[in-house]
């Protein structure tokens, strides 16, 4: 065993320092991180991402054995339940949301003895005093003092509940006694200005390193393989630069509106809900320089220094590099589909965004002049993640009168999601005796490769923030700058409702505006690949 040691706390006194180390440190056992017992408390424990998403990633833990060898997992909200009810319900969940069918009754009998659920409202101190009784009942060990605190509440629920878990006694910043740690869900504020303010109030009751701001996409198997791609290809990485490559295309498409969660979103909108997280973070560890190492600082610093290299955008350049859409009544897969602002909890002159193009320059040496295009939005044709590259096109002076001026240029595709892999995209002779080229691609698939091992995001950012290595987690540095990035667009749209070019009609790839985005610079949108 050996212990990697992220080295933080400079300005404390010696002894809080050390503390602090002992705090960070996560520590490793043949390359398998090592988790301390520990207690999980979800706050807001009745809500759709415990069920969906915590209980089910915490269940398929204990079926791998990832587990630590003692843990509770307390759920913390209003409604009036018992350990047995919740318990019930949580199974009955399971059912529904596993990515493993059926649920192995032996692994959820065991797991679910460790569920407790505690009922209380979150504004009163009762409720946190109840909670650090529960905990204390287990003697004064691991279960007490190693917290693990989840924050699946409202945003403007997050600084009270930290004030009053740090009141009654469970969060410390000291490192005094086991470590504590904040797990916070997005959005994480709503402008720069919201965030600077919220990562303030956190930072009063703990210390930078004991808050995990979640990205769930970071915790996407295919998002990890981006950086392991790079950087142990030496034949990839050699191309990775403005001398190589044309142009990305980063898409994140969904075929969904958004459905019943109108009124989140119309506070939302794409730019909020998935560029400021999702499509950023792709981009910069698609972009980033190599780190020093892997620590969890030093792979963070890069990324920030990424965002940082982004050109900023004057009102009159985001009119010309962002485009944004919303979606019109339509078809997809031959059902109808309602327009945006017909939707359940939508204003009916809505101008929210349900859709997102963007161009965006990095002012470093790598990427200087190099278009980054990124695009999302609901109700599109296909539910896809992909970062295509596209390299230069070659000169092309060998085959032009047999085959036309222009070759296909050659792509490679990082498949995010669904089909998982990566694909290269070439051209080849067309078998026969005239001189024909045709583009033909190379799949690596994960499924044929690895099988079907494919764990949902949250199983690895549970594991990884019980563990205290923060790598798959937003550092405070990281989300300020990528809402630095955003405030700049959103003050370009300012009072500027949607124009008729802006709509787009359910079941289409975006408004047509999102082409002309691209063919100002020669460029198209290519199709998200599909591999059967
Ligand atoms: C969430 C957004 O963060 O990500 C949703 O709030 C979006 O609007 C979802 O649908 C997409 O995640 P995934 O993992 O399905 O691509």
């Amino acid at each position: 065993m050996f212990e990697m040691g992220l080295r933080f706390g400079d300005g404390l006194p010696m002894d809080q320092s050390a503390q602090l180390d002992e705090l960070l440190t996560c520590r490793l056992d043949g390359g398998r991180k090592v988790v301390e017992p520990c207690s999980i408390v979800i706050f807001g424990a009745s809500g759709d991402l415990a069920a969906r998403k915590l209980v089910p990633a915490l269940y398929h833990l204990c079926r791998q054995k990832q587990m630590p060898p003692d843990f509770r997992v307390f759920g913390v909200a209003r409604r009036d339940k018992t350990d047995a009810s919740w318990r019930a319900e949580l199974r009955s969940a399971l059912g529904q949301f596993t990515r493993t069918q059926p649920v192995d009754d032996r692994v959820w009998q065991e797991f679910s003895e460790h569920l407790c659920y505690c009922q209380g409202d979150l504004t009163a101190a009762a409720t946190y005093e109840a909670l650090e009784r529960r905990l204390a009942s287990f003697g004064g060990g691991p279960l007490r003092h190693n917290l693990l605190f989840y924050l699946a509440v409202s945003p403007s629920q997050f600084s009270a509940v930290v004030e009053q878990i740090h009141h009654a006694g469970l969060l410390r910043k000291d490192g005094a006694e086991g470590w504590q740690r904040v797990v916070v869900e997005k959005p994480f504020g709503h402008d720069l200005h919201s965030a600077r303010q919220l990562n303030r109030e956190l930072t009063r009751f703990t210390h930078e390193q004991q808050v995990f701001r979640i990205d769930h996409y970071l915790g996407k198997e295919t998002v990890q393989n981006i950086m392991m791609f790079r950087f142990s290809n030496a034949i990839f990485e050699r191309l990775w630069n403005r001398e190589s490559v044309d142009h990305f295309q980063i898409t994140v498409s969904e075929k969904p509106g958004v459905g019943g969660r109108g009124g989140y979103y119309e506070e939302a909108g794409a730019l909020r809900d998935m560029v400021q997280n999702h499509l950023l973070q792709v981009l910069s560890l698609v972009a980033m320089e190599p780190p020093v190492s892997l620590q969890a600082e030093s792979i963070r610093d890069e990324k920030v220094k990424l965002l940082k290299s982004i050109r900023p955008m004057s009102p009159e350049a985001v009119a010309r590099q962002v485009v944004r859409g919303q979606y019109a009544a339509g078809m997809v897969d031959g059902q109808a589909r309602p327009g945006y602002r017909q939707e359940p909890k939508v204003n009916p002159d809505s101008n929210v965004e349900t859709y997102v193009a963007l161009r965006l320059l990095i002012d470093n040496w790598r990427w200087s002049g190099v278009p980054f295009y990124l695009r999302t939005g609901k109700n599109l044709p296909l539910s896809t993640s992909e970062v295509r590259v596209q390299f230069r096109p070659t000169p092309n002076v060998l085959f032009a009168a047999q085959c036309g001026p222009r070759l296909d240029p050659n792509a490679l595709t990082l498949r995010l999601q669904p089909n998982e892999g990566i694909s290269l995209r070439f051209n080849g002779k067309v078998p026969g005796t005239s001189t024909a080229v045709r583009p033909v691609r190379m799949h690596f698939s994960y499924d044929a490769e690895f099988g079907a091992y494919t764990p949902e995001a949250y199983e690895r950012l549970l594991l990884e923030a019980m563990a205290g290595d923060a790598t798959l987690f937003i550092r405070r540095d990281e989300v300020e700058a990528a809402w630095e990035i955003v405030d700049g667009i959103r003050q370009g749209w300012e009072g500027k409702p949607l124009s008729g070019r802006e709509f787009y009609a359910a079941g289409t790839w975006g408004p047509a505006a999102a082409e002309d985005l691209l063919a100002q610079n020669g460029h198209l949108w290519r199709e998200p690949l599909v591999v059967p």
